[in-house]
């Protein structure tokens, strides 16, 4: 019996050609520290983050490379954009299909003062557009909304959200842990003012990196959640006033950032359009497959369209416990999936799989047809079995 990894929301596998060679070579090869060090492995060391700057900001449509600061995931650069810019007395508008990654800050803040208003979405994971429009007023300092559901792949309407955020004078951030490197984006003309990913999931670089993208406004709005060593300015008690160091401090995750750079390296060689299409078709093909069970005690959760959702897809077996389905699918057909509430309770209220939660099958763009299909024939011995 192979393997079969559908857990691609959780992290990628396998990562992008040259990853794992990129970041052996700087730690065999390079080692040396950026922005302290005067000599030349530093300078060169220094470029190469540069350049992925660069890359990153190209790709997603930042003002400047200066403004792509690097984190240590894309949870920590949630909470410095939330906790950087939500004070108490401030409205935050937030969707019920946010991660726990949103949740929890928000929820910590909302206990020092911030008032919530919440985005309503259908019992799909989708956004009401127009009740949203009446959430989204101009008292708000912030929305913060998934660009994708990792519960069901919900795909979120932010260029409609990001205009009418622009119109109203809120300021808005992505949450693109479930989307950056899978649907295109673009900063600038989404009217997205605060951008954050992680390195390891659509981007298909390592773990313990994530990248937060600010537009200027944004960027100077923010107080620095950490603050520390920066190499620059360190006469000053304070952080720098300029970019990235204001929100960069501490050494940074070197292995992490070259390895980023060979995965942006790799799609940058790619036809990213057909590699979209694929994952579409994919995705319509995994639906398909698995909603072919409706009638047999299967309930696939989500839009359930292609055009409305990514390759994340849940299904709740009726009747059956969710998390002794997941357990055979991997004992039995070596199928590795990942169950439970996915780190989004109030996603699972709104699909209507809390408390019992479900289980998540994502694909990425090294998943071939064929495991779709060897899916569906071990779901079907489990829901006869
Ligand atoms: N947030 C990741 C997931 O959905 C880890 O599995």
């Amino acid at each position: 019996m192979g393997s079969y990894y559908f857990d691609n929301a959780a992290t990628s596998f396998p990562k992008a050609p040259g990853v794992g060679e990129a970041m052996a070579d700087y730690l065999t090869r390079v080692g040396c520290n950026v922005g302290r060090g005067d000599y030349q492995p530093a300078y060169a060391a220094a470029e190469r983050v540069l350049e992925v700057r660069e890359k990153l900001c190209r790709r997603f449509g930042g003002p400047d490379p200066r403004n792509v600061i690097f984190t240590p995931g894309c949870t920590y650069g949630l909470n410095m954009v939330l906790k950087g810019l939500l004070r108490p007395g401030d409205k935050a508008a937030l969707s019920p299909m946010e991660h726990n990654a949103v949740l929890r800050p928000m929820k910590q803040l909302e206990g020092q003062g911030v008032e919530l208003a919440w985005l309503p979405c259908t019992d799909t994971g989708e956004l009401l557009l127009d009740r949203a429009a009446e959430v989204i007023t101009s008292d708000l300092r912030l929305c913060v909304l998934t660009h994708v559901s990792n519960v069901c792949g919900a795909r979120m309407p932010v260029e409609e959200v990001g205009r009418l955020c622009r119109e109203r004078g809120v300021l808005f951030c992505v949450d693109a842990a479930q989307s950056a490197g899978i649907l295109p984006l673009d900063m600038a003309a989404m009217g997205i003012d605060a951008l954050v990913m992680p390195a390891h999931k659509g981007l298909l670089g390592p773990q313990g990196l994530g990248v937060l993208i600010l537009a200027d406004g944004a960027a100077q709005a923010m107080e620095p959640l950490i603050s520390g060593g920066t190499g620059s300015r360190s006469d000053l008690l304070e952080m720098p006033a300029f970019l990235p160091d204001r929100l960069e401090p501490g050494t940074l995750n070197l292995p992490g950032i070259y390895g980023l750079g060979a995965a942006l390296d790799w799609w940058e060689g790619q036809d990213q359009a057909a590699l979209r299409r694929r994952e579409e078709r994919l995705t319509g093909h995994l639906i398909a497959r698995l909603a072919e069970y409706a009638e047999d005690g299967l309930r696939v959760l989500g839009p359930g369209e292609e055009g409305r959702q990514v390759g994340v897809v849940s299904v709740d077996f009726l009747g059956r416990d969710n998390a002794e389905c997941a357990y055979r699918l991997e004992r039995d057909f070596g199928i590795q999936t990942r169950c439970g509430l996915h780190c989004a309770p109030l996603a699972h209220k709104t699909l209507g799989t809390y408390p019992q939660g479900a289980v998540r099958f994502s694909v990425g763009p090294f998943t071939r047809f064929e495991d779709i299909d060897y899916v569906q024939g071990a779901v079907g011995e489990l829901l006869s079995g």
